[in-house]
């Protein structure tokens, strides 16, 4: 099932809200850009494709409400700017705005609300169908009776359907292989225990949470066979930008041997990015770090501040390979990612 969908007549964007989940399986109904935009600010929808899928459709929904061409144009312009200030640092909500537009193409023709559509619609399609050439890339890495450790969500409800690393996953689960999934909890927000776990167990595939801190333990007691994480960017020379707390993993698995592979569409390399260092990265507000309750009490005390930045960078030495649409890049990345980029 997509996590994310168009219904032209309306028209209206739905949407899994993944606020809700595992508790409630709600799907929300978006009318306006500036629903869209809230919920891409409020994690509605997160994860870098899903959230520039949500984008591109919220492009659509501007053009909608429009009197005339022109009113189209300027209502669309809003859009685009309300949207990439949702989450304003995450590279592919930009990416996904500036792509819808330029396929939508002419800006003065009487139909560019339905090519907008047409293009958001195109990009969804799309995500779906590289999510599957990924899948199969990466199984091929994982055999039978593999444990394979995961951060963040990385599966359907990041994308439009099937998932970047979750999606390895779920097609060696398809293709008959037993494997067994540690969960990092991917705390300060829980996509892992709250999101990959749900859609885990959906798939009926074999898991158990782990606190974050007890990754680098399994790698370390050889109860792991790889690591498997997305990406948020990936840049020029293969450093990766992902949740907060990858890096840590990384480490782990590089000094324990174990191979870490990370998944990304090609477009989520930037070119344009030469290292890490050159990506901002998002701060989040302290109170999602603040706000934790334990036995219905609130674990911080009242006068302590928090810090919450939401990823990190993992430095491409300790990324074991990419799996890409177009197949498994290994090093040299600087090679390696120019030229998918840019055949
Ligand atoms: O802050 P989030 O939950 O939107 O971050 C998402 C991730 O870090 C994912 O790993 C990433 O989007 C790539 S997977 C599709």
């Amino acid at each position: 099932m997509r996590t994310v969908w168009w219904d032209p007549a309306g028209p209206t964007l739905h949407m899994i809200d993944q606020r809700q989940l595992p508790a409630q399986l709600t799907v929300l109904a978006l009318h306006t850009p500036e629903a869209v935009a809230d919920a891409i600010r409020s994690m509605a929808v997160r994860g870098a494709p899903a959230i520039g899928v949500a984008a591109a459709f919220g492009l659509a929904l501007a053009a909608a409400f429009a009197s005339d061409p022109q009113d189209v144009v300027v209502r669309v312009d809003q859009a685009a700017e309300l949207l990439r200030l949702a989450r304003p640092k995450a590279a592919n909500l930009r990416w996904a705005i500036d792509e819808t537009l330029r396929r939508a193409g002419d800006r003065g023709s009487e139909t560019f609300g339905l090519s907008l559509a047409v293009a958001a619609q195109a990009l969804a399609d799309e995500d779906v169908a590289i999510n599957r050439q990924m899948g199969l890339h990466g199984a091929d890495l994982l055999k039978d009776g593999d444990t394979v450790l995961h951060h963040c969500n990385t599966g359907a409800l990041a994308t439009v359907d099937y998932g970047t690393a979750l999606g390895v996953i779920r097609t060696a689960h398809e293709q008959g292989k037993h494997l067994h999934v540690l969960v990092d909890e991917t705390r300060p927000r829980l996509q892992g225990a709250r999101l990959t776990a749900w859609e885990l167990d959906q798939h009926g595939i074999d898991h158990a949470i782990i606190a974050d801190s007890a990754a680098g333990r399994m790698l370390q007691q050889g109860e792991v066979n790889a690591v498997l994480v997305g990406a948020d960017r990936v840049a020029a020379n293969g450093d990766v930008a992902n949740k907060i707390g990858t890096y840590m993993v990384a480490l782990a698995a590089h000094d324990n041997r174990v191979p870490f592979y990370c998944v990304v569409p090609t477009s989520t390399v930037d070119p344009s990015t030469p290292d890490g260092a050159a990506i901002p990265i998002e701060e989040r507000d302290p109170q999602e770090v603040l706000d934790l309750i334990h036995q219905g009490q609130q674990v911080a005390p009242e006068g302590s501040r928090a810090l919450n930045p939401a990823f990190d960078i993992t430095p491409a030495r300790l990324v074991t390979a990419f799996v890409t649409e177009v197949g498994i890049l290994r090093p040299p990345y600087p090679e390696a990612l120019a030229k998918v980029r840019s055949s």
